[in-house]
């Protein structure tokens, strides 16, 4: 049965969406059957594996708010073992959606729709890594109900750490509510700048806060990673000899180790 992680900050610009499309694709080489679901309405990790529009047929906006079956929202990619679920514009009006679904049926939950969408297809992949938006609205709450973990993808800089009390007490609330499963994968420090000393002071800092929930595993900041999403590809196909591409190898590994299979 699939793991579902989802890679959560409602910080922005942290590295959620180049990790969630690295580690999903990482995964995938080292033979494990992975769904990419993105859930920011940006849509970046969907052009990220140069998924264009006149591919999608429903998007994910549409699987949590309609009568679809998952499959009908699945693309396949040309990447070993990986497919996604796109995400468009239209996820951007989920908040108003279920507001008024709220009100028409007081019956109606509305953080449980993802996990519902996702029971279907668990049984098929060995991982679902969820690519949430910066925010922790109504789609990341769906996301953090759906899952068995989160990695937080921390980026090396001054204030690294603005925001996460909010973000893990969103996720204590997520545990004692409706999920009590829910787990720290690990946090993940990204974009390392090797140049400077702030990334290791930081490094500190949060290992001393997160202690051995801290991945081994730090992504450096390297150019490489900027590039990939422009050409519709995941590092390790893109520039499969990099060190972005060993960093995600790295990564991926360790979720598979952590995971015990
Ligand atoms: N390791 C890295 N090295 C260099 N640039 C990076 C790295 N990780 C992410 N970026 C860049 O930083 C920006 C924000 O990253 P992104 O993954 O989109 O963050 P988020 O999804 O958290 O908003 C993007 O332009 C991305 O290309
Ligand atoms: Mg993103």
């Amino acid at each position: 049965m699939a793991k579902i992680i989802s890679l959560v900050n409602q910080k922005g610009g942290v590295g959620k969406t180049t990790s969630s499309i690295n580690l999903a694709a990482a995964l995938g080489k080292l033979g494990k059957k992975t769904l990419l679901i993105d859930l920011d309405s940006q849509g970046n990790a969907t052009t990220g594996l140069g998924v264009t529009n006149t591919q999608i047929v429903h998007d994910v906006y549409d699987l949590i708010t309609r009568d679809i079956s998952i499959n009908e929202a699945i693309i396949k990619t040309p990447f070993d073992n990986l497919d996604m679920i796109p995400s468009t514009i239209n996820l951007a009006g989920i908040d108003v959606e279920f507001v008024k679904k709220m009100l028409d049926d007081n019956t109606f939950r509305q953080n449980e729709q993802l996990k519902n969408k996702l029971a279907e297809v668990r049984d098929y992949y060995d991982y679902i890594i969820i690519d949430c938006q910066p925010s922790l609205g109504i789609s990341t709450m769906n996301a953090l109900v759906a899952s068995d973990s989160v990695i937080i993808p921390v980026q090396c800089e001054y204030y690294a750490l603005e925001g996460i009390t909010q973000l893990l007490v969103t996720i204590m609330m997520v545990q004692s509510d409706i999920n009590p499963k829910l787990q720290i994968e690990g946090v993940l420090l990204t974009m390392l700048d090797g140049r400077t000393n702030i990334g290791l002071e930081v490094i500190e800092e949060i290992k001393s806060y997160f202690k051995n929930k801290v991945f081994n595993t730090i992504i450096p900041r390297l150019v490489r990673l900027v590039e990939a999403p422009s050409h519709g590809k995941p590092i390790c196909y893109y520039d499969p000899e990099s060190r972005a591409t060993e960093a995600y190898n790295n990564l991926a590994k360790e979720v598979i180790k952590r995971d015990g299979n």
